[in-house]
């Protein structure tokens, strides 16, 4: 693991975007748990919604190779800050180059992603992981269209969750202020889920069916 950590920050935009990474001591900082998740819940399927640099899908991954059951993760951008994720040839061997080979990339938007005869085919998602486009209604939009198909031992992870700065990450025309936050907030009224915010850089939210959800 520490080798693939060393050559894993050695590419550029891995140690950034708030997930608490250290190359000094090859720290995965909230990465550690990503993993861990993945090895503890064994998931056939994780979503992952956004990613600067591919931190989250490629630890995600990372998780489902080293288990020896098969799984995979979809990972949904349509790459809105920059050209990254543009060219599916490129993406396939980036992640490739990284030793992981169980990512499928769709260049589209959450709601392109529901109209696709691959989001009607899907029976289960252990783990989501929601760190797309930052507003209200854009998480909760992410939350719903995947709450259904997590299971009891499954989870939603929310990115970017504690904080509610403006951020020009879209370019300086469009400027938003983050508001995760305010959707968490009002997922801890339902009383059929637990929620458990973890503080650290802008905050990560853990999300799961509690003892009065049915089923
Ligand atoms: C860069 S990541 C978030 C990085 C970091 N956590 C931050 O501080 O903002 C956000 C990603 O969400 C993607 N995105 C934006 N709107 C989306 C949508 N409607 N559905 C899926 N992905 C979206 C963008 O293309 C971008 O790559």
């Amino acid at each position: 693991m520490k080798d693939w950590i060393k050559f894993f920050f050695e590419h550029e935009g891995l140690t950034q975007k708030g997930h608490c990474q250290r190359n000094e001591d090859l720290n995965l900082g909230m990465g550690w748990l990503y993993y861990a998740l993945v090895r503890l819940i064994r998931p056939k399927r994780v979503v992952v919604i956004g990613s600067w640099r591919g931190f989250s899908p490629l630890v995600f991954g990372k998780g489902i190779e080293d288990n020896i059951e098969d799984g995979e993760v979809l990972f949904i951008d349509p790459s809105m800050v920059d050209d990254f994720w543009i060219d599916n040839v490129r993406v396939g061997e980036y992640f490739n180059e990284l030793g992981v080979d169980c990512i499928r990339h769709y260049l589209m938007t959450t709601q392109q992603f529901v109209e696709t005869e691959k989001y009607r085919s899907l029976d289960c998602v252990n783990l989501l992981f929601v760190d797309g486009y930052h507003s209200e209604e854009q998480a909760q939009f992410d939350y719903e269209a995947f709450e259904h198909l997590i299971p009891p031992t499954g989870a939603a992870l929310f990115h970017d969750s504690i904080e509610q700065k403006t951020t020009p990450i879209y370019g300086y025309d469009r400027v938003y202020r983050r508001g995760v936050k305010l959707f968490i907030d009002r997922l801890k009224t339902r009383t059929d889920l637990q929620v458990l915010d973890l503080p650290f850089a802008k905050g990560l939210t853990l999300v799961r069916r509690g003892k009065d959800a049915d089923g």
